[in-house]
């Protein structure tokens, strides 16, 4: 490992489009995320900030390090938590909530649910998104008078750092978005720190979980009544997106919902599912004599 002089972010070693190129395919053949040319500055500062904590200041030297052995794999993991986007808040596509509790309304007021509402919010960053799902189950529970608050959330990323974050369910005012004034009093307390904290009425609810969503094959999650999948596709691959959404749809249970980012994937269609009419969103419902997963 090299030990560095002593220089500073004004000081970034420039990265020939060489360098540019390998690191791009090592962070999209990992992750599936495609950083595009206009956002080498990106790339080169977030390594940079890592390098620089690892006192080294050659980016082939420290391709090297994070592409071998078991150091590198554990240096990768640091990375990662670096070249992420994460960006969420508290019902950030508003639309897409309401569209959640239409659908769920509409199935909570039907007699003979049997097994609890399994949701997935996949991609979900520091857990706002899953905790935006779990106001709009409790609030629909309510709703229609039913007697059992039988549900899960499962939420999954990459990220380590944003798991952690979601599972302490502890926000800055800047981070609940699109919440009423209602949901906000009903379901968050405000914390000494001039925080707001998630009631743990909801945290029970939500298991957060490391997953890359390249593996999906091996995710054990499936019949899911609602799976929300929201500002991850947009940096991959238009082909990896169609992939990635075709093994989706086979996750969810017959009628079960998938919920995407309007725009996010177009010229997609999936024989298993019917498009949700609603402009303002892009969602999917399973049809119910779809056949079985696998
Ligand atoms: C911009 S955030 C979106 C958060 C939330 N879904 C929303 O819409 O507000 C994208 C998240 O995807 C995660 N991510 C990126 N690549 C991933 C991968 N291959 N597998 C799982 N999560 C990934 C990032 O760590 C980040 O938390």
């Amino acid at each position: 490992m090299q030990r560095t002089p002593n220089w500073s972010l004004q000081q970034l070693p420039d990265m020939d489009m060489g360098q540019f190129r390998q690191w791009q395919a090592l962070l999209e053949e990992r992750t599936g995320v495609c950083v595009s040319d206009q956002r080498k500055t990106f790339l080169q500062t977030s390594l940079c900030a890592r390098m620089r904590e690892q006192q080294m200041d050659d980016y082939q030297t420290y391709y090297d390090y994070v592409t071998q052995g078991p150091l590198g794999a554990i240096e990768w993991s640091a990375l990662i938590e670096r070249l992420t986007v994460r960006e969420t808040s508290f019902m950030r596509h508003r639309a897409s909530f309401d569209c959640v509790a239409r659908y769920l309304h509409e199935r909570l007021s039907q007699p003979g649910r049997q097994t609890p509402l399994q949701l997935w919010s996949v991609g979900c960053a520091s857990g706002e998104e899953a905790y935006s799902l779990a106001i709009v189950v409790e609030q629909a529970l309510i709703d229609t008078g039913s007697s059992k608050r039988d549900y899960g959330i499962w939420a999954t990323d990459i990220s380590l750092q944003a798991l952690e974050q979601g599972r302490a369910a502890h926000y800055p005012t800047g981070r609940l978005g699109g919440l009423t004034q209602a949901e906000r009093n009903t379901w968050l307390t405000d914390t000494p720190d001039g925080r707001h904290a998630v009631l743990p009425s909801l945290r029970e609810r939500v298991c957060f979980s490391r997953m890359n969503i390249l593996e999906l094959a091996q995710a054990p999650l499936r019949d899911l009544d609602i799976i929300f999948c929201q500002n991850l596709l947009i940096y991959f691959r238009r082909w990896r997106r169609r992939d990635l959404l075709n093994l989706l749809a086979k996750r969810l249970a017959p009628g079960g919902m998938l919920v995407v980012g309007l725009g996010e994937i177009v010229d997609w269609n999936n024989p298993l599912l019917e498009r949700v009419p609603d402009d303002r969103v892009q969602a999917y419902v399973r049809r119910d004599s779809s056949e079985s997963l696998e």
